[in-house]
């Protein structure tokens, strides 16, 4: 399955991301400039933020409570369709999805 993840210049990165896997592992084993997860997925840090294609949305699913208090804190403004990219596992509905990076 994939994910594409947008920078703020405009470059794209397509990755493979197999089934169960968080969008943020994926993207901070294979370097996707902009998406750190320092807090290895625990909610605490924010550092995997991304704004999701309004397309895709949906599908990500519901926003946890404790993933908008975070969202609130993350560095670059929330937008309507923020999310944790650590809360987002890859399911074969999610495949192609794509994610525009803050920029920071
Ligand atoms: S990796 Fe820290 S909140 Fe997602």
């Amino acid at each position: 399955m994939k994910a594409t993840w947008i920078q703020p210049d405009g470059s794209q990165t397509t990755l493979d991301v197999t089934a169960g896997t968080s969008l943020m592992e994926a993207a901070t084993t294979r370097s996707v400039s902009g998406i750190i997860g320092e807090c290895g997925g625990n909610l605490s840090c924010a550092t995997c933020h991304v704004f999701v294609d309004p397309a895709w949305f949906a599908k990500t699913g519901e926003v946890g409570g404790f993933e908008g208090q975070m969202l609130d804190l993350a560095e670059a403004d929330r937008e309507p369709t923020s999310r944790l990219s650590c809360q987002i596992r890859m399911t074969a509905a999610l495949d192609g999805i794509v994610l525009r990076v803050p920029e920071v």
